[in-house]
């Protein structure tokens, strides 16, 4: 299952977004398989990680354990009226419809299953209805009985491996596995919800590799290999994941950072978080797989959020790419503020989230990104800055430019002067 276009309306910040996304069967790109949302602080990049999680699920999230929480898009304040008056009376949700419409490439539709309409494609559609102060989620649009049959009894059940989502929220901690508590998880939230969950609710722990990876070695050795190998393969080349502590102790996978050996739990936090959500990514990679089916085959939707948390700039450089060609099934829609991830990938790549008086509106850049520098890029209207130095002295050196423009050679001298004040010193 792929994404190929999603429609929003009225949810938090955006007003109506639309987007065709690129999906692992598109021709003709780097990397076909990824998508990424750029966007001001408070655009609703997230919101959008979380409207495409609620499309795809919309026929399993009824029950699932999710609660919509301020979803539905406010009316923009208006002028002249304090924001504490305007709270006291309520600010109204916007009339009109507020949700969420995808539709997928049903790639996993089973040739036994009751047809598609139209070419084939699967259209999901949910709504956030409000009910005095409380939200809920409708699933709306519902298919034929026939197909919305196939869909709950078949493709949202546990093992089902059509369907795969999993996604990732800014806030990305891994449970040690003395805490780990699968039953409550289970009790809590459907499993189809519990692997986006982090998305939505900010205390929601990562599954820690300790908690599943040596069982797996002693079930299936061919599967564990290629877990291993899939981690070692998205890791940097400083970093590689060596063998796993034995039991009593504390049951820990060793890494092996730069020569040295140490545990998981002693990685920097960069390494924590990055391993936390890779881990827990494969674990419902293998989890949803069929066995006899290589891991890298496996297809599916990965949403996180900022890719970039915590990374490094030299990683920043490599995720993206890495992620996509070691995965190449998997559809991946992230965020991200990183210049370097951007110019790691192509214009076709990215989506910007805009902020207008009426809502966060998304467009398509034409200006090429692939191998232009973090300045180019960041001046660009992929980011919009007007420069990347310090405001003060950008002025000063604006106000330099326009007089020595105006034929002020002592301008032209002090400008040249100020950028040489302003090398960084070898
Ligand atoms: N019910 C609502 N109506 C209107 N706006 C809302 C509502 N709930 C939240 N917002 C606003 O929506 C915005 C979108 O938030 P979101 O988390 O999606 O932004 P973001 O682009 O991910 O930002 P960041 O880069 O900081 O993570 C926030 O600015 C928030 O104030
Ligand atoms: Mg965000």
């Amino acid at each position: 299952m792929h994404v190929l276009s999603a429609t929003i309306d009225n949810l938090r910040s955006i007003a109506s977004a639309r987007l065709a996304l690129n999906n692992p069967a598109e021709r003709g790109m780097l990397y076909p398989n990824v998508n990424v949302i750029l966007g001001n602080n408070g655009a609703g990049k997230s919101t959008l990680l979380r409207a495409i999680a609620m499309g795809i699920l919309a026929p399993s999230l009824g029950d699932s354990g999710y609660r919509p929480d301020s979803m539905v898009r406010r009316a923009p304040s208006v002028k002249g009226r304090s924001a504490k008056s305007k709270a006291a009376k309520g600010a109204p949700p916007l009339t009109g419809r507020a949700g969420v419409t995808l539709t997928l490439h049903a790639q996993d539709w089973p040739a036994t299953a009751p047809a598609l309409p139209g070419k084939g494609e699967l259209s999901l559609a949910g709504e956030i209805a409000v009910r005095g102060d409380f939200e809920s989620f409708v699933w709306t649009d519902q298919p034929a009985k026939d197909v919305a049959a196939q869909l709950t009894d078949t493709y949202y059940k546990r093992q089902s491996s059509a369907f795969f989502l999993a996604g990732y929220g800014a806030t990305r901690r891994v449970e040690t596995s003395e805490r780990l508590d699968p039953t409550a998880r289970d009790k809590a939230r459907s499993p189809r919800y519990a692997r986006v969950a982090g998305l939505f609710e900010d205390h929601i722990a990562l599954i820690p590799l300790e908690s599943w990876l040596p069982d797996y070695r002693e079930k299936n050795r061919g599967r564990y290999t290629q877990v291993i190998h899939l981690i070692n393969k998205l890791l940097p080349p400083n970093c590689r994941l060596a063998e796993v502590l034995p039991d009593g102790a504390q049951r820990d996978y060793l890494f092996e950072m730069a020569g040295t050996v140490v545990p998981f739990r002693a990685l920097s936090d960069g390494y924590k978080a990055y391993i936390g959500w890779i881990g827990d990514m494969l674990y419902h990679v293998c989890m949803n797989s069929p066995s006899g089916k290589k891991l890298v085959e496996n297809h599916g939707v990965v949403l996180i959020d900022e890719v970039d948390l915590h990374l490094h700039p030299e990683w920043q450089q490599t995720v993206l790419p890495t992620l996509s060609k070691a995965l190449p099934n998997v559809q991946f829609i992230v965020t991200t503020h990183s210049p370097l991830v951007v110019g790691s990938l192509e214009a076709s790549n990215l989506f910007v989230l805009d902020v207008t008086g009426d809502g966060a509106l998304v467009t398509r850049r034409p200006e090429k990104v692939h191998g232009a520098s973090a300045e180019q890029i960041l001046l660009s209207p992929y980011f919009g800055l007007e420069s990347t130095r310090t405001r003060e002295v950008a002025k000063d050196l604006r106000k330099l430019a326009d007089q020595a423009t105006a034929d002020d050679p002592k301008a032209a001298l002090e400008y040249l002067k100020l950028l040489a004040k302003r090398k960084i010193a070898s």
